[in-house]
């Protein structure tokens, strides 16, 4: 039998190119489509030996770029990661989030409707909710985005759900929270340079890669650093191909949040870091991110019931795997 062929948008980028290595070590053929805005070449040549990997470089925003995927190949399911994700460059460029994330999606949910919907798989996130109303956040908390990119999402959200609803498309909705780590056998991670993400440069800071300073007291949380939900990418993407499983086999649509369910302070994480890695890191005084909330963590009990899954790296094997990757890519990917 010929194998199945998954669609992975944005494949090319931190997470999106550990699906890949997962759904090609689950015997797909994997298209992976990304415009290498800000993504790139380089891991999908690294794991393209590991089994049937094809990249056809196209933006979701050029409906061509689309129609010429969509005559190529027959999509058995699609994992749709690509888009902006940056919070304060959304603050400052709202109307290219708008642009990017919900026009793009649009165009590719247009692709799926004509072409049989098949099942779709959409990276949403915690900041749909913005600041927390109570603790954890399960997936019934309010919606109130307090920043365009967390806004863009929201938007495609209900775009989906109406697709769902109008055109039988069957979705689950991942709202992720801090994604952190890199690929346990070291050969990918996250290239983004600075990270907005707090961990991972908090490793590069302590393996002296490049300066790191770490802010505090500026939000109401006991330590008074911002307190957050880290789950790792290899958890995060077991998740993708455990929801892709539950909609082949019939599961409604969903919308289910991926956290560890347990929240860390900044502080919390960088003495982990100091921790593992033997080292002192700078604390600084610096002014509160735009668009910042203090404290946000998951209820994950949907993900553990509905799609039998659950977190199962520590911080530490977090902390080690970022460590891994980034002694071998310090400058990370060079194309
Ligand atoms: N990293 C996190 O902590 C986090 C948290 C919550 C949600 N998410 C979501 O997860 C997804 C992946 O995040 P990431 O950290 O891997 O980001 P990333 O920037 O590393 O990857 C995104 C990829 O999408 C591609 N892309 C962007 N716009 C495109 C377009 N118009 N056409 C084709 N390709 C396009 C980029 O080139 C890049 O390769 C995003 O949708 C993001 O919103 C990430």
């Amino acid at each position: 039998m010929d194998k199945l062929t998954i669609l992975i948008t944005g494949g090319a980028g931190y997470i999106g190119s550990h699906a890949v290595k997962l759904f090609l070590s689950r015997g797909y053929r994997v298209v992976v489509f990304d415009n290498l805005s800000r993504g790139w070449r380089q891991p999908l040549d690294i794991l393209a030996p590991l089994g049937d990997l094809v990249f056809v470089r196209g933006d979701l925003t050029k409906t061509a770029d689309l129609d010429q995927l969509f005559a190529n190949y027959n999509f058995a399911g699609v994992l749709h990661f690509a888009a902006l994700c940056l919070v304060d460059e959304s603050m400052s460029q709202p109307e290219r989030y708008f642009y990017n994330n919900v026009v793009g999606s649009l165009n590719l949910l247009e692709q799926l409707r004509q072409h049989g919907c098949p099942p779709l798989i959409f990276s949403s996130t915690c900041a749909v909710y913005g600041e927390s109303q109570y603790l954890p956040i399960d997936e019934q908390h309010p919606t109130n985005p307090t920043n365009p990119y967390g806004e863009s999402k929201l938007i495609v959200e209900k775009m989906i759900q109406w697709y769902g609803s109008q055109h039988q498309l069957p979705y689950v909705i991942l709202r992720y929270f801090n994604v952190c780590g890199a690929d346990s056998q070291g050969l990918i991670g996250d290239s983004k340079k600075p990270s907005q993400l707090l961990m991972q440069n908090a490793v590069r800071g302590a393996l002296n890669i490049e300066p790191f300073a770490y802010t505090c007291g500026q939000v109401a949380t006991p330590d008074g650093t911002p307190i957050r939900d880290y789950i790792d990418v290899e958890d995060l993407v077991a998740a993708h191909a455990a929801a892709y499983d539950y909609l082949v086999a019939a599961g409604s649509s969903q919308i289910i949040n991926l956290g560890n369910g347990q929240g860390y302070s900044v502080k919390e994480i960088v003495s982990a870091v100091e921790t593992n890695l033997h080292c002192q890191l700078v604390k600084a005084q610096a002014p509160t991110r735009l668009g910042e909330y203090a404290n946000v963590y998951a209820n994950n009990s949907k993900a553990k019931q509905l799609l039998a899954w659950q977190p199962n790296k520590s911080l530490d094997d977090s902390i080690a795997s970022l460590t891994r990757w980034y002694k071998k890519f310090p400058n990370g990917y060079q194309f």
